[in-house]
């Protein structure tokens, strides 16, 4: 009869320590990631996000093209899609993903003037808050005539309330100013839901080191970084950045492929009329800077396994033929432009001669001649696509 109350003291610590060692163990208390909380203005962003009674024609709501679950691109895969008061306008771009752009920085260029960030294919606006009353105001897309326009389906809108409490219901009397309010919501929506930066792709799990490549990814993986070889990460950034944040896949800057004319886009492009990008913004500041005619921005590879439509003018609808034509597109010129009559192939066909000059032809994989062997082979360009699937958000283990 020692001093049991000593021993049952132990017992009891004993039992406690062994519990939570267990529980830490087995995960038990590691907490739940907590929903994150959106501000007021993203949460009215994300009911703005998905309202079609936005658009002139009440049937397109930015959802309409940017489709969560196409990773925020369109699930379809026609070249542009169809927009404006009748929903029978065909757009002139393709859609991009709307995934991981908030760390877009801002357009400019560098001391060699050479162009970097900016949203849209040519980086005509500055913060996600400016892209946003582009389609608002699109006579292709969501179609409002002006600031008003816009102001007076909102306030018959499902979310004038909710626009009241966030914004106040004086801004109904300030078209310009409440056309503002709904750009920052709908920026501040997808800057701060994590869906549109989840970082949880496969290939984000193998560099947590909670995930393996297949031989086929990591020879993709390596392929992809080799200077030599695909030389994707030249613009399409593997590196970790700022902090170990994750690689986005772009560099932010702006590139000329010479990617072929897509004939599908007729309806928009007069003969002879040509999308030039960069040079051709709207806002006419880089008119003068010719050496950009045909430059568009470098977009992020994640997720691009989803898409059903590539590049900016969607001339592509497979990310193998994509591939395909990086590596051949100076080795076997005729398998990707037109011929002549006079059995001439009608290289980079969606820019006038005068710029041919500015087509990379200097960077691999575009520096082969012609007839020369491709820099990946047709083996190699599987396992490059292999790889590009790991790039694709929402891998569960
Ligand atoms: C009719 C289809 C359509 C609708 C509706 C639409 N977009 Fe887009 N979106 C596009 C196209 C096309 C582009 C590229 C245009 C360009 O580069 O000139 C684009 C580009 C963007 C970009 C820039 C992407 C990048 O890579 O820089 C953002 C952000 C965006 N849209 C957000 C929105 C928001 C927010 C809405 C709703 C207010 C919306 N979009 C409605 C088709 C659409
Ligand atoms: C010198 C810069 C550069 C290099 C090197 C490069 N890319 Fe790109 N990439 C771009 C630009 C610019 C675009 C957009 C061009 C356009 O639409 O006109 C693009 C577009 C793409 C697209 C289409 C994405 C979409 O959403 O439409 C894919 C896929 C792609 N690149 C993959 C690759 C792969 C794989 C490699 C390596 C074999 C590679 N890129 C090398 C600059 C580059």
């Amino acid at each position: 009869m020692k001093k049991p109350p000593l021993t049952l003291k132990r017992l009891v610590w004993a039992t406690a320590a062994f519990t939570l060692a267990l529980a830490l163990t087995l995960g038990w208390l590691t907490p739940a990631p907590a929903p994150v909380a959106l501000s007021p203005q993203a949460q009215l962003g994300l009911r703005l996000f998905h309202d079609p009674s936005l658009s002139a024609s009440g049937k397109l709501s930015c959802a309409g093209c940017h489709d969560p679950s196409a990773a925020h691109a369109p699930a379809n895969d026609l070249p542009t899609q169809m927009g404006g008061p009748q929903m029978d306008q065909m757009g002139q771009r393709s859609t991009p993903s709307l995934r991981y752009l908030s760390f877009t920085p801002a357009f400019g260029l560098d001391a060699q003037g050479k162009p970097s960030g900016g949203f849209f294919w040519d980086g005509r606006a500055n913060s996600l808050q400016a892209q946003a009353i582009g389609p608002l105001l699109h006579p292709k897309e969501m179609a409002n005539d002006n600031a008003a326009a816009l102001v007076q389906r909102l306030s018959q809108g499902p979310h004038a309330r909710l626009f009241e409490e966030v914004f106040g219901a004086h801004l109904w009397q300030q078209p310009q100013a409440a056309l503002e309010a709904v750009a920052l919501a709908l920026a501040r929506y997808q800057s701060e839901d994590p869906q549109f930066q989840p970082f949880d792709s496969l290939f984000d799990a193998f560099l947590r080191g909670q995930a393996t490549l297949s031989p086929a990814q990591a020879r993709g993986w390596a392929l992809f970084k080799d200077p030599q070889k695909g030389n994707c990460a030249a613009c399409h950034t593997a590196d970790l950045g700022p902090d170990g944040r994750h690689p986005l896949f772009t560099d932010h800057s702006y590139d000329n492929l010479g990617v072929p004319r897509n004939p599908k886009l007729i309806p928009t492009q007069a003969p002879g009329s040509h999308d030039l990008g960069l040079c051709a913004r709207p806002d006419g500041t880089l008119r003068q800077r010719t050496d950009l005619c045909g430059a568009f921005k470098v977009p992020t590879l994640r997720n691009v396994a989803t898409k059903r439509v590539f590049f900016h003018n969607g001339q592509f609808n497979s990310l193998s033929e994509v591939l395909h034509f990086y590596v051949e597109r100076d080795t076997h010129p005729e398998r990707w432009y037109p011929l002549r009559a006079n059995g001439q192939v009608e290289r980079f066909n969606d820019l006038p001669k005068r710029w041919h000059p500015h087509v990379n032809q200097s960077e691999v994989p575009y520096d082969r001649a012609l007839g020369a062997a491709p820099a990946l082979n047709a083996a190699e360009v599987e396992d490059v696509l292999a790889f590009l699937t790991t790039l694709t958000d929402g891998y569960r283990p």
